[in-house]
């Protein structure tokens, strides 16, 4: 097949960690006889030194003639500034809203291999397999914001609409696995959890009366993903507590370096593939970034935008084979161990397709 995949690299990290991810798919295409073209765009800090905007519009036309965008990640001290008029953040923000992508798959199954990274117990994380679904383009993230010197407020909104489109998601992807939904909120104090609670029961039965559905408060299920994250199979919830949830989740698999996530929208079109890491700007060029996440997220791209299913699984089981033989960058290389940098884990992972 031919396709067109916008990369944004984004910031810090962001370049090499996409370098080796598309270099991964090169071998992949290479390899089963496709042909992928790529097309590279400014976003975020990159694109504020640039252009002056985190989102500038040719990056954003670049992504809607695409048939997927791979992208690193955004963000840097030299943007941070409470006070700055623009923020790299917003360009990922930004374009999240304008594809309308509001499905984030972020699916955390730790490596049996490199159970030893996660500073949980490894009695606890055999057999973990969760899929978070964070709901992406409502909630406080986007509701009315204002600030003045001596106040400031976020708004928190949610339409029946928009909790419904992202429970389906979740509840059929639960429907292909092992049947059970948990429904994350805070609807012992807020008034969107309490309608959160309320669709999901209700389409829950309506449509889905074949999955186990249960609902948890975000604060224990905070607690619960650390005690017994094997009780979890798919997660739905609201925008900021997915964000946060997935950061701790993470560290069931070891490190936010191992870590992928795919946003989706209506359509198979224009989906979104990052890591759920950030820009590292402490090792940022440095060659030391694990591309792992970034390369898992590019089969999450051959599998749900491309419809690639062998070749996703191709790609996944050469990060695997590449952890398995040892090959482990430095944010999950045991102490004592050599940690491979970015380009030959890439390299390992190429070698195994
Ligand atoms: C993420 C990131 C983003 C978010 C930031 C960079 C805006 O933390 O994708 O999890 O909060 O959604
Ligand atoms: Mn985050």
């Amino acid at each position: 097949m031919q396709a067109l995949i916008a990369l944004l690299p984004g910031d810090g990290i962001g370049n090499e960690v996409t370098h080796e991810a598309r270099r991964a798919l090169e071998a992949v295409a290479a390899r089963f006889g496709h042909d992928l073209r790529f097309e590279t765009a400014l976003l975020g800090g990159a694109a504020i030194d640039a252009a002056g905007v985190p989102l500038p519009e040719e990056t954003l036309a670049t992504c809607r003639r695409a048939d997927a965008v791979l992208m690193g990640a955004v963000g840097g001290p030299k943007w941070s500034d409470p006070n700055a008029p623009v923020r790299p953040e917003q360009g990922l923000l930004q374009l999240r809203k304008a594809l309308g992508l509001f499905a984030n798959l972020r699916p955390v199954a730790p490596h049996p291999a490199v159970l030893g990274a996660s500073p949980i117990k490894a009695e606890l994380l055999r057999g973990v397999d969760i899929m978070v679904v964070r709901e992406l383009t409502g909630g406080i993230y986007f509701g009315e914001k204002q600030r003045s010197a001596t106040e400031a407020h976020d708004v928190c909104r949610y339409t029946v609409a928009e909790i419904e489109r992202v429970v389906r998601v979740a509840a059929r992807l639960a429907r292909a696995r092992r049947r059970k939904l948990t429904s994350i909120d805070k609807a012992n104090v807020l008034e969107t959890s309490r309608l959160w609670r309320l669709v999901v029961d209700r389409l829950a039965a309506a449509e889905f009366p074949d999955l186990a559905v249960e609902h948890m408060l975000v604060d224990a299920a905070a607690m619960h993903l650390l005690r017994k994250p094997r009780d979890f199979d798919v997660i739905v919830t609201e925008n900021m507590f997915g964000d946060i949830l997935t950061d701790e989740a993470s560290m069931l698999a070891g490190s936010l370096g191992m870590l992928p996530s795919a946003s989706l929208g209506e359509g198979p079109r224009g989906a979104l593939y990052e890591p759920i890491h950030g820009s590292a700007p402490d090792i940022a060029g440095r060659g030391v970034a694990n591309p792992y996440a970034t390369i898992l997220s590019a089969a999450m791209l051959l599998r749900h935008s491309l419809a690639l299913e062998t070749e996703a699984r191709a790609l996944e089981a050469a990060v695997s084979a590449a952890v398995e033989r040892g090959v482990l960058p430095a944010d999950i290389a045991p102490a004592g161990v050599a940690p491979a940098g970015t380009r030959a884990a890439g390299d390992a992972v190429i070698a195994a397709i």
